[in-house]
């Protein structure tokens, strides 16, 4: 369990709130940069961290993420018009550039150009600064000059050695999270046969550290041999995750709300292009963010629909929940906890070790950060690592472990 109080301190990522305000020291995706595919294109809307945007692509391809609110007369600016440099309110053809700056205000009567220039000084718009890198746009919402971007492995690979998609989990950014570094689930909740045979692949062993990137998840299996099995996850701040899969796999839980996540999901790999076998898979209906409801980035299996869960298929063995594929699992659960589950609810189990542990070192990076100390994560250096697999003699002890960690070298990252 968690107190309520700390539940809110982990979970709100509103203005003003402890998490809000940590997180507003990253970079964060902000919208796939296909979405503003070209100069003077349409606007679109971002929801991010609680708050209403509208992001647009001017006429000299600089990229602008500004307040949906038009500051005259809070008309949105979704339906600006996209011209000549700056993004023009409709309502009464206010105009503003991507640094907020008012550029035209043709309502104003006729009046002298000092009163001209006083009045667009008074109509800024509030803006974040965008850059676009690996298809994304990114976005930095603190205050102040922004931190170097971190050098996260998927980002720095050829495009085509990498496919992305994303969709919305109707629940807060931390529940989803958790879900991603919860150990045990994946014998039960993405079981494609009778769990029960596989109790013995439950996780016996628990271990989380912090680090200068985040935190270290390591999860050992115990298969009765004089090794231990390790898996080793790395939770990059604020809301990465590197995947040891092949191709490796990153997801980004990017809080849009305090109840929705706009989940990144990237398939890469370092050294070579995708292939079309691994392409194809991405691309399959396996995973849900392949199959969005047309122009949303809802699934096609949603709450709404219960996931269309088959309960012949349940009742086969051929599927442990009845839900297809991991994502539509994951969506189905997590949401199902509530949009923020309160955690002085839970009764929590020697399997939940690793989320105990994660919130605490959360709970620790607020604390740091209001007391005026560094971020983790300050060096982007720091996050040239790899999530991998081992195995240890029985004895390995968590500094150990961390030693396992491929740190990715600049030289084949840059390739
Ligand atoms: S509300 Fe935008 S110009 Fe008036
Ligand atoms: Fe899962």
């Amino acid at each position: 369990m968690l107190s309520r109080e700390n539940n809110e301190r982990l979970t709100r990522v509103g203005p003003g709130t402890p998490m809000g305000k940590l997180m507003r020291c990253y970079w964060i995706p902000a919208a796939f940069a296909s979405a503003v595919p070209e100069p003077d294109c349409p606007p679109v809307r971002v929801k991010l961290l609680g708050e209403n945007l509208v992001l647009f692509r001017d006429s000299s391809n600089r990229l602008g993420l500004i307040d949906e609110r038009c500051p005259h007369r809070l008309a949105s600016m979704f339906f600006g018009r996209n011209e000549e440099n700056g993004l023009r309110c409709v309502y009464h053809g206010i105009k503003f550039d991507v640094t907020g700056a008012c550029t035209d205000a043709p309502c104003l009567p006729p009046s002298s150009p000092e009163v001209v220039d006083a009045v667009k000084k008074g109509l800024r718009v509030k803006s974040y600064r965008c850059m676009e890198k690996a298809g994304v746009v990114w976005t930095y919402m603190g205050e102040g000059e922004p931190p170097a971007f971190p050098d996260l492995e998927w980002t720095m690979v050829p495009e085509n050695h990498r496919f992305a998609s994303r969709h919305i989990q109707e629940c807060n950014w931390l529940q989803a999270l958790e879900g991603g570094f919860d150990a045990p689930h994946l014998t039960f909740l993405h079981a494609s046969g009778n769990p029960n045979s596989m109790r013995s692949i439950v996780p016996s062993f628990y271990e989380v550290a912090a680090s200068d990137f985040g935190f270290v998840v390591a999860t050992g299996r115990d298969f009765g041999k004089e090794t231990i099995a390790w898996n080793l996850n790395i939770m990059l701040m604020p809301f990465h995750k590197i995947i040891s899969t092949s191709p490796f796999g990153a997801h980004m839980w990017v809080p849009m709300d305090d109840d929705n996540t706009m989940l990144y999901s990237v398939d890469f790999q370092p050294g070579r292009p995708l292939n079309d076998a691994e392409l194809a898979k991405a691309k399959s209906g396996e995973w849900i963010h392949s199959e969005n409801l047309p122009g949303s980035d809802i699934g096609v299996r949603n709450k709404s629909n219960d996931y269309l869960i088959d309960r012949e298929l349940q009742k086969s063995g051929k599927s442990y929940t009845g839900l297809k594929g991991f994502g539509t699992q994951d969506c189905a659960i997590q949401e199902s906890m509530g949009p923020i589950v309160d955690r002085i609810d839970e009764h929590l189990l020697a399997g939940d070790a690793a989320i105990i542990k994660l919130r605490q070192l959360l709970l620790n990076a607020l604390r740091d950060h209001e007391a005026g100390k560094p971020v983790p994560g300050g060096d982007p250096a720091s996050y040239r690592v790899r999530s991998t697999r081992c195995e240890l003699p029985r004895d390995a002890n968590m500094s150990e472990l961390i030693t396992q960690l491929v740190i990715v070298e600049q030289k084949q990252a840059a390739e």
